[in-house]
């Protein structure tokens, strides 16, 4: 082998073994690979060679090239290397037993209502279900009997994006999913469908102490053989009895939704003046909680659901509304303020 190239085999060797900055690794590249490097050069000057000496020659320059490479790839494989450990080496550790300074957070009020009714349900055999925000002009409106031009629209007017889809303004926007999800069941083994789904609605308000354009309800459903207002009022008075830690007594008025018939507004005996009457309640006794009813045939049958075999209950509680009663909290924009100080004031009583 041609004296130049073993010197220049030997070099690039040692010039490797010495560099300690992977930067410089590219400098040497250049070097002996670059456009003006000793190896190119090499290469360019075989035209001057006699035609017999070029074979060698040029096989020998070009095993040298191929040698430099993939030395200097190994090389540059092996400094990141070591540079990534050194890096994870130098970072700091995160000591688990470092005493965490300052106030630990709290769950917001409407949270801790709502984890005590799902507990609450699900120990009474309800499936806690889980739904969109955005949702179809279907899912919201027409799958619950409230066809397009329908006037109870009027009260649910909400963001629409630019696709038609729409912020829910109901957690009854869900009821259609459950009677799909659950329906086959209940037609195969007769096992009866109970759900609640709590969620955020939406809904152009202008708002004031008592009315936001973001707030929380949580919908329930029971449907099965011979399922009625008796079934509805037992399950809403355990519920309402857990939360407020206390007796309350139901009562129900009529009311008009167009996915219940008959429908109601189900109130609880207030809970300032246990019935007696106050200005908190009007001097009634009552306070109204939570429109309920008996599901309309049609929302029945849109969900596969055949309503002469069977009958169910839906209602649609205010769990913000829930809260505030809970907490005694007078503004509801106080749940969507961010401060700290007003919502970290409650915990979980159970
Ligand atoms: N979706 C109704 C609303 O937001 C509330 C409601 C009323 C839900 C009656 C129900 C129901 O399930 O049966 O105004």
């Amino acid at each position: 082998m041609d004296d130049k190239i073993l010197h220049l085999k030997k070099e690039i060797e040692e010039k490797l073994s010495a560099i300690s900055e992977l930067s410089e690794l590219e400098q040497i590249r250049v070097s002996y690979l670059g456009k003006k490097g000793s190896i190119t050069a090499l290469l360019k000057g075989m035209k001057d060679l006699a035609a017999e000496q070029k074979k060698a020659f040029g096989a020998d320059v070009n095993r040298l090239k191929e040698f430099a490479a993939a030395q200097i790839e190994a090389k540059t494989a092996e400094m990141k290397k070591k540079q990534t450990e050194s890096e994870i080496a130098s970072m700091p550790v995160f000591d688990i037993s470092t005493p965490v300074s300052g106030k630990m957070g709290s769950y917001h009020p409407i949270t801790l209502v709502q984890r005590q009714c799902e507990s609450i349900f699900r120990s009474m055999g309800f499936t806690v279900e889980d739904y969109a925000e955005v949702v179809t002009d279907y899912e919201c409106f027409e799958s619950v009997n409230i066809p397009k031009h329908h006037p109870a629209r009027d009260m649910q007017d909400t963001y629409y994006l630019e696709n038609g889809q729409l912020l829910k303004t109901q957690t009854s926007a869900a009821q259609n999913a459950i009677l799909r999800k659950y329906g086959p069941e209940l037609i195969r083994n007769g096992t009866p469908i109970k759900a609640i789904f709590p969620g955020r609605c939406f809904r152009n308000e202008a708002t004031d102490a008592c009315h936001e354009n973001t707030f929380f309800q949580m919908e329930g459903m029971m449907v099965g053989k011979d399922i009625s207002i008796s079934n509805l009022i037992y399950f809403m008075k355990t519920m309402l009895s857990e939360v407020f830690r206390k007796e309350i007594k139901v009562r129900l008025r009529p009311g008009f939704f167009p996915f219940v018939e008959p429908g109601f507004e189900l109130d609880i005996s207030c809970l300032i003046c246990g019935g007696e009457g106050c200005p908190s309640c009007k001097h009634s006794g009552w306070l109204e909680l939570c429109p309920c009813g008996m599901i309309h045939p049609n929302v029945l049958r849109e969900g596969g659901v055949d309503p002469d075999e069977y009958t169910g209950f839906a209602f649609g509680l205010g769990l913000t509304r829930l809260a505030m009663m809970k907490y005694g909290i007078k503004d509801i924009r106080d749940l969507n303020s961010g401060n700290l100080r007003s919502l970290c004031q409650f915990t979980d009583d159970e």
